[in-house]
Formats: structure tokens, C-alpha cells, sequence
């Protein structure tokens, strides 16, 4: 599944998992993880060759279907939604370096199948052979309305203009990067989501299933 930030693809691909009993691979926090690493060591998201080598030695796993993230056997889940990592990891996603490392990771988990994969170029560049693919979307003003309930729950202060803003910059950064851009696959079946309740959303993905 790929989708922008804020478009429910988390939400319906964590319930169709369980559902499917399906593994369940977040490749967002993946580079959220590779962006800490990467403030952690002084943050010069400009480095390459030191983006690289932290890439290349990185290893990155997850626990209980998706919940917990270890960054070298660190439990880091909880320092992965900050606005710092917000703004950091468009630098980090942009570097071919890091991306074919991160794609080589994705693949190492999802090898063997039997797994929903989310993110931004899983249809296209990371999976192209999936099964079954599909682009999850919603207004751009919907999805800010989703992310604003989602932070204040978090304690997060900030502003529904602030977070549409930040919304469309990463839209915008994550449709023109050079590589591997967001865009829809060929073959992927496209919702959106923007007047579906959750529960609607995943029913709909469910009865595209075979299993
Ligand atoms: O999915 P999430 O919003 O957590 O992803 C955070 C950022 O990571 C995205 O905005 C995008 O820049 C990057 N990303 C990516 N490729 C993926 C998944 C996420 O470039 N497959």
C-alpha cells in the first residue's frame, strides 16, 4: 500500500494484518528510524558518504507486528512521531544511498510474503511483483484534519493551519523527489478515503482480498 501521510493507510493496513494474520511492515518508520540514527550522529543530513555507512551498518526490526521498532536492538517507538523527525527525514528520504539500503531491509522482512507492506514506493519500487496493490488517498484538507486529532491526543501543540501546511510541503517533497517519488502504481486499486469511516475503508480493501 502506498499513500500520503494522513490518508488512513497505517490504520487499514495494521487492521487488515491482523485480520489476514499477516505480518505487517511500516517502511515509514523505517526512515524515521534512519533519520534519528542519523541526529543522533550529529545530524548533517548533507553527509552522504556518513549517511551511508549509517545506513549500510544500521539494522532495523520490529516487534509485535509493527508496534515496537528497534534501531540496533533499541526500542525507539516512541521517538519516531517528533515534528524534528518530521523535518529532518525529507532529507534522508531523497538520498539514493540511504534508499536502497532501506528497500534492501524491506525486502529481508518481506521475503517470504504473507505481508502488508506500507509507505511511499512499496507498489512501485520495493514490491512491483505484490500481489495485490493499492493507493490509499483522501483531501489534502481531511488528511490535516486526521493528523492535527492524531498529535493532540499525543500532546502535541500545534495548529490544523500548521499541520496542513507541514502536509502539503511533504506531499510536495515526497511527489517530486528525484528518486523513487510517491506516485501510483499502474496496477494499484485507488481509494480514497476522505468521506469513509475507518471501518469503511477496511471493509473495502477486504473484499478486494483473495486469500
Ligand atoms: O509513512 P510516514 O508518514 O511515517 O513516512 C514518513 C516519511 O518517510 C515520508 O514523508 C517519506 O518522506 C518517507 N518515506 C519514504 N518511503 C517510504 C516510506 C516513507 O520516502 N517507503
Amino acid at each position: 500500500m502506498d499513500g500520503p501521510a494522513g490518508s488512513g493507510k497505517s490504520t487499514i493496513a495494521q487492521r487488515l494484518a491482523e485480520k489476514l494474520d499477516y505480518l505487517y511492515l511500516n517502511s515509514g518508520s523505517m526512515y524515521r528510524a534512519m533519520t534519528l540514527l542519523s541526529i543522533r550522529e550529529g545530524g548533517d543530513s548533507t553527509n552522504v558518504p556518513m549517511l551511508t555507512k549509517l545506513a549500510k551498518s544500521c539494522r532495523i526490526d520490529f516487534l509485535d507486528n509493527g508496534k515496537t521498532t528497534l534501531l540496533n536492538g533499541e526500542d525507539v517507538s516512541d521517538s519516531l512521531r517528533t515534528p524534528e523527525i518530521d523535518r529532518a527525514i525529507v532529507d534522508i528520504a531523497k538520498t539514493p544511498e540511504v534508499r536502497h539500503e532501506m528497500v534492501k531491509q524491506q525486502r529481508r522482512i518481506g521475503e517470504k510474503g504473507g505481508i502488508i507492506v506500507e509507505g511511499r514506493d512499496v507498489t512501485t519500487v520495493v514490491f512491483p511483483d505484490a500481489d495485490l496493490k493499492f493507493y490509499i488517498n483522501a483531501s489534502v484538507e481531511e488528511r490535516a484534519k486526521r493528523r492535527f486529532a492524531e498529535q493532540k491526543t499525543r500532546g502535541i501543540e500545534t495548529t490544523l493551519e500548521q499541520v496542513e501546511k507541514e502536509i502539503r510541503d511533504r506531499d510536495q517533497m515526497d511527489e517530486s523527489r528525484e528518486h523513487s517519488p510517491l506516485r501510483t502504481a499502474e496496477d494499484a486499486i485507488v481509494i480514497d478515503t476522505t468521506s469513509m469511516t475507518i471501518n469503511q475503508a477496511v471493509d473495502f480493501v477486504l473484499n478486494r482480498v483473495e486469500v
